[in-house]
């Protein structure tokens, strides 16, 4: 990537942050949005506090900060069903996205030159007649038309990178499923599943923010879709079963928890990544989850693993 004023959303969170020290190490000044208020821990590092979901709030940091370049992966990420998270997630994911595509529309010329919005491979497949599964999935689907939406009639330069299931540490939501079985297998705890028949498309968290570097730098992509993920599908119970064999920890309880309903199943189709964005993932499955163990194991020791839910 080269050094240009980038902007990060969500950079307070598990893809962001890593997203926000590779840009910082690429020699590029980052401004980044929380709706927390963050400490700075670099001098091209600026933290704005704002909920990109309030009117006005994204027209603000972008007057203040005019990126060359952003990087849009503030969300409310969940694969629950509940009713109650179908307004916080058309919010956070939508409504949000939204705002920022229209003002990186209107903005100057020079501001907003490329703009990638994380997609999830909880989206539809593109002519899929699949309902979206939770209100998470449907949100970032509306989302991603919206994207395409805005590069076809405003040509605002939007790239879509339509994200696969992530792992690799730093992953402070300790709910996810391998964060949770590795905390349970260092314990020595059986981890507690579903029927972990579902079959997921892992991808490593390096490999993720080469591919998002990637999407925010290759010329004349603007309007695409590129998946990033490995291509190759490994189910629940087998990723939490290689989680244990490595830590000689008890099996998976499986069955202990009910399946999700409407859980789908994709791969990421990454033949066009491949040759367009001239990444591929680097990180095999074994090699990953070695290098989140030995992550998580740190993180612990330091204190600095923070329990959020
Ligand atoms: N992790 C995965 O496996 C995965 C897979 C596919 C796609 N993705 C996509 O990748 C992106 C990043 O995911 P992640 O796993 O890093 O998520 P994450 O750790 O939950 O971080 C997302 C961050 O977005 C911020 N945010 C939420 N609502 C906001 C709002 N209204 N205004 C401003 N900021 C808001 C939150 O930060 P504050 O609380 O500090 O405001 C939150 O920490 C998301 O778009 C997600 O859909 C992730």
């Amino acid at each position: 990537m080269q050094p240009v004023p980038v902007l990060v959303t969500g950079a307070s969170g598990f893809i962001g942050a890593h997203l926000v020290r590779a840009l910082l190490a690429a020699g590029c000044r980052v401004d980044a949005v929380s709706r927390q208020a963050q400490t700075a821990t670099s001098p091209n590092l600026r933290w704005w506090q704002a909920d990109l979901a309030v009117a006005g709030e994204i027209e603000r940091v972008l007057a203040g900060c005019a990126p060359e370049v952003v990087f849009h992966l503030a969300s409310l990420v969940t694969g629950k069903r509940d009713l109650e998270l179908v307004l916080p997630a058309f919010q956070a994911n939508l409504e949000s996205t939204v705002r920022l595509l229209a003002a990186a529309s209107a903005a100057p010329s020079g501001c907003c030159r490329r703009v990638v919005v994380a997609g999830t491979m909880e989206e539809p497949d593109r002519n899929s007649v699949e309902a979206p599964g939770s209100p998470y999935a449907v949100a970032k689907a509306a989302a991603a038309l919206y994207a395409r939406f805005f590069h076809s009639l405003y040509a605002t330069p939007v790239v879509m990178a339509r994200i696969f299931m992530v792992y690799g540490p730093g992953q402070v939501d300790h709910t996810k499923l391998v964060p949770y079985s590795i905390l349970r297998a260092l314990r020595k705890e059986a981890p507690r599943l579903t029927s972990g028949t579902r079959p997921v498309d892992w991808i490593y968290i390096d490999d993720v923010i080469a591919g998002l570097l990637a999407a925010g730098e290759v010329a004349g992509i603007e309007g695409e879709t590129f998946d990033l993920g490995s291509g190759e599908l490994v189910t629940v119970r087998q990723i939490v079963e290689k989680i244990c064999h490595a830590l000689a920890a008890p099996p998976p309880e499986i069955g202990a928890l009910a399946d999700r309903p409407l859980e789908a199943v994709r791969r990421a189709s990454i033949a066009k990544s491949i040759s367009r964005l001239g990444w591929r993932p680097q990180v095999g499955l074994e090699e990953g989850l070695h290098r989140t163990i030995v992550g998580l194991r740190g993180e612990l020791a330091s204190g600095a693993h923070v329990v959020r839910s």
